[in-house]
């Protein structure tokens, strides 16, 4: 932590060779997550709106998808995360399976930096567009996305994906596909 306090200035450093984005208001850390995170990423989840799923499920994205995932720390602590994979037929694309940020940290602009940092990925080098979905009342997710693509001067295009009917309960909304790009480099 010393080293990215003394060097916070320079805005960008390299731990581990993870790439770590300082802000300069804090001590705040993006990186590549690796298994010891897991758990705590599955707790933010739990403590939101997000779909449940087992902890094994975020140690095996950090396992095996740590190049096109992201966690934010603020003094070691998990404070927001993205989990993405490259679809095996499309390389051109980013899909974002869940973002969250703690509810301390929400409106801060965290989630944008966020999935810029997982755009500026070399693993997504090749990738021209973010796709993600998104359930219609979601209101903080969609702001989120058609911002990103406002910011990258390109298009958010919306469209149904997964309808209520293929979910087991009753309670799971829709999901609609959100496509973002392309995407200049
Ligand atoms: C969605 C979420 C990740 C946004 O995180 P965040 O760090 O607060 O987002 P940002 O601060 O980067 O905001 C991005 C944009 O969304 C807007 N936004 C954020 N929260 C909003 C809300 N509750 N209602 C409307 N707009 C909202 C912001 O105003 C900003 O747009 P602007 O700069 O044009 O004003 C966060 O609210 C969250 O974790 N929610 C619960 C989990 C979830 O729903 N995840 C998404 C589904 S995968």
């Amino acid at each position: 932590m010393e080293t990215i306090v003394n060097q916070k200035l320079k805005g960008v450093v390299t731990i581990n060779t993870q790439t770590a984005t300082l802000n300069p208001a804090d001590t705040l850390v993006l990186e590549k997550p690796s298994v010891e995170d897991g758990s705590a990423m599955w707790e933010l989840v739990n403590n939101s709106s997000l779909d449940q799923n087992s902890a094994y499920k975020y140690i095996m994205m950090c396992e095996h998808f740590a190049e096109t995932c992201v966690v934010a720390k603020e003094e070691g602590k998990v404070v927001g995360f993205v989990t993405a994979f490259i679809p095996p037929e499309r390389q051109d694309v980013v899909f974002v399976w869940q973002i969250g940020v703690d509810s301390s940290q929400r409106g801060k602009g965290l989630a944008s930096k966020i999935l810029n940092e997982l755009f500026d990925r070399d693993a997504c080098r090749d990738v021209r567009y973010l796709e993600a979905t998104v359930t219609p009342t979601n209101e903080a997710s969609q702001a989120l996305f058609k911002k990103f693509a406002k910011e990258h001067n390109t298009t958010c295009e919306v469209s149904e994906c997964f309808p209520k009917e293929l979910f087991p309960s009753d309670e799971h909304e829709a999901e609609l596909s959100f496509l973002i790009g392309p995407i200049e480099k």
